[in-house]
């Protein structure tokens, strides 16, 4: 069985009709009016186990709405998501553990922390065992090059370094599937590379 089952996936946002004038913002204050944006449109696809698989469109086509709701931080409007046999957004905590997610928008490390703290603050989310925790810790120090700059505090981080930091976070607890959304954004041309091979090494 495949390890993603997507089926009709669809996703509508309603937002606030934009308003032009200052008379026309005031009436919005009373009267709302709302239309929606279809940013998924009734997508089917299945990943099966062991796969890699490159998700490529335009600029708001809908790439980082469908991994939200893969990974179950949104609800689809319609349509079905099945990962690992349960549906993310019903079972968030499960969910969680066994996936591993990276946004190159956005960090999920603690922003005034050392590296290093961010990642062993992770053993504790994850609860992973000690051994394990050291053995993948090793592994991707080397990897991404983490020694350098562990103990700086995340937001004095360059963005690759920041990136590097990531990606080793959402590996620590050894998910069975990795959604990386914009994974390289900022890298340079030697880590990139290095990323991919990192990547296919793992898999
Ligand atoms: N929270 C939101 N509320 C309303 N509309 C949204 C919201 N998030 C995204 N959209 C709209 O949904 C559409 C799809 O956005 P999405 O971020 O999924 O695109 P993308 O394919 O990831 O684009 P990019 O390549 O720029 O990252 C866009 O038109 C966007 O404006
Ligand atoms: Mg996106």
């Amino acid at each position: 069985m495949a390890v993603i089952q997507v089926e009709k996936l669809r996703k509508e946002f309603k937002r606030n009709k934009s308003r032009e004038g200052l008379w026309n913002n005031v009436k919005g204050l009373v009267y709302r009016e709302y239309e929606t944006k279809t940013a998924v449109d009734d997508i089917s696809f299945t990943i099966d186990k062991g796969e890699i698989v490159g998700y490529i469109g335009p600029n708001g086509a809908g790439k980082s709405t469908s991994i939200k709701m893969l990974v179950g931080i949104l609800v689809p409007t319609s349509g079905r998501v099945i990962v690992n046999g349960i549906e993310p957004y019903k079972n968030r905590e499960l969910n969680a553990m066994r996936i591993g997610a990276v946004f190159g928008q956005k960090t999920q490390l603690w922003w005034d922390t050392p590296v290093i703290d961010s990642l062993r603050l992770m053993r504790y989310l994850y609860d992973i065992p000690t051994a394990r925790f050291n053995e993948n810790m090793e592994r991707f120090t080397d990897i991404l090059g983490l020694d350098e700059f562990k103990h700086v505090a995340v937001r004095q981080l360059s963005l690759g370094q920041r990136m590097r930091a990531d990606l080793c976070a959402a590996l620590l607890h050894d998910p069975d599937i990795i959604y990386l959304d914009e994974p390289t954004i900022g890298l340079d041309v030697v880590v990139k590379e290095k990323i991919r091979n990192f990547i296919l090494e793992i898999n």
